[in-house]
């Protein structure tokens, strides 16, 4: 098997440890992932992202299809020789892009058409050519093309996409066994905010050989109760001896609940981007960096973190640089809130690994909650 998920601890509250096995090596879970869409960072370094103790990155088929084209990764021999990176990746399928395509897009059940936003050139995003570029980037994890809808989409419109993803989750597990190459891959639940149709995606997709399943159609218009209700509905239908990762989720209190709900990975843009608003993760909670209140300070941005900008900078030091528009300011917040993250799953796995979630989830919640989540 391509990845195997060694499930080591149900906490009482139904949060799981666990350990994601590749062939990149082997990875606690609960796991987040931090996102490099165009293989890279906007302002961080692989050296900067493999010391945050991050060891799985999410990459988009979507957009590296696009730039720089399966040619590419074909010649360097895949993702990590390209970017420098020898940890492990998980691509996502271009099922999330698709539907933020301009008009002139046309989905069929043969997959997407539209045209490329650099070159205007006409492009099909299939099953099977989301899985051979998946295959040329070389990803140890794969996910299958999925239909991706806003989660205030009726039943009936719901349930046509739905039952689109689970042709299309068939089409890319054939594709994906005509070549052997030790790649994983992972069907995607979805169903928008319907139970019942969240049911019954679990049960299609769990009878498919399938290395992991993710919960998907999230964070795309539902309100938090319907999200955490509906990742509990998910995980209810999934097997205990496979992944689980909830797609583009979340915030750092989205994560505890989530963890609580029994799920294994996660991927987020949050981080960085709240990193390139002047917004620091801490364990105090939530903090804008560029406020007057933090201009004469001279404490780290977060006394319990151990990055190397709250070991030498100060919290009136990273104002000075976000308010000056300076690069380097962005790239310090999202050195310092990637690590946060990766000590947030740290610290869940611990309380898991000591049966007391139910403890640390009361603590890090209200340590970390804000109005921002
Ligand atoms: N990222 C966040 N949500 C989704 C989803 O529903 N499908 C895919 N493919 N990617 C996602
Ligand atoms: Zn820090």
């Amino acid at each position: 098997m391509a990845v195997r998920f060694e499930l080591l601890n149900t906490d009482p509250t139904g949060a799981r440890t666990g350990i994601l096995h590749t062939r990149k090596g082997s990875f606690p879970t609960p796991m987040f992932m931090p996102v490099a869409t165009h293989a890279g960072f906007r302002h961080l370094g692989m050296e900067e992202v493999k010391e945050t103790g991050a060891k799985v990155l999410l990459a988009n088929t979507y957009h590296l299809m696009l730039r720089p084209g399966p040619e590419v990764f074909e010649r360097f021999g895949g993702i990590h020789p390209f970017m420098g990176w020898d940890g492990a990746v998980l691509t996502d399928s271009g099922g999330f892009q698709i539907f933020s395509l301009p008009e002139d897009r046309l989905i069929t059940e043969k997959g997407a058409h539209f045209r490329s936003f650099y070159d205007n050139s006409r492009q099909l995003l299939s099953p099977e050519s989301s899985i051979a570029m998946q295959q040329a980037i070389n990803s140890e994890i794969m996910m299958v093309l999925d239909v991706c809808i806003d989660s205030r989409t009726d039943e009936a419109g719901t349930r046509e996409a739905m039952e689109r993803t689970h042709r299309w989750a068939v089409r890319s597990l054939a594709a994906k066994e005509k070549r052997a190459t030790g790649q994983a891959l992972f069907g995607i639940v979805q169903g928008g905010v319907h139970p019942a149709l969240r049911d019954e995606s679990a049960a299609f997709l769990t009878k498919l050989p399938f290395d992991g399943f993710a919960i998907g159609g999230l964070a795309v218009g539902e309100t938090k109760v319907e999200r955490d209700t509906m990742t509990e509905r998910a995980t209810a239908s999934l097997p205990q001896d496979k992944p689980r990762y909830l797609m583009g989720v979340g915030t750092p209190t989205d994560l505890l609940e989530a963890v609580l709900r029994g799920v294994d990975m996660f991927d987020c843009i949050i981080p960085t981007k709240m990193a390139q608003q002047g917004y620091a993760y801490t364990f105090q909670g939530l903090v804008r960096i560029t406020r007057t209140a933090y201009r004469l300070e001279d404490g780290p941005l977060d006394p319990e973190c151990d990055c190397y900008v709250c070991k030498k900078y100060s919290r009136g030091y990273l104002q000075h640089l976000m308010r000056g528009k300076h690069h380097l300011g962005s790239r310090f917040l999202s050195v310092h809130n990637v690590r946060h993250y990766q000590k947030l799953m740290e610290r869940i796995r611990e309380g898991i690994s000591r049966n007391g979630y139910a403890q640390t989830y009361r603590e890090l919640k209200s340590a970390i909650a804000t109005p921002k989540d």
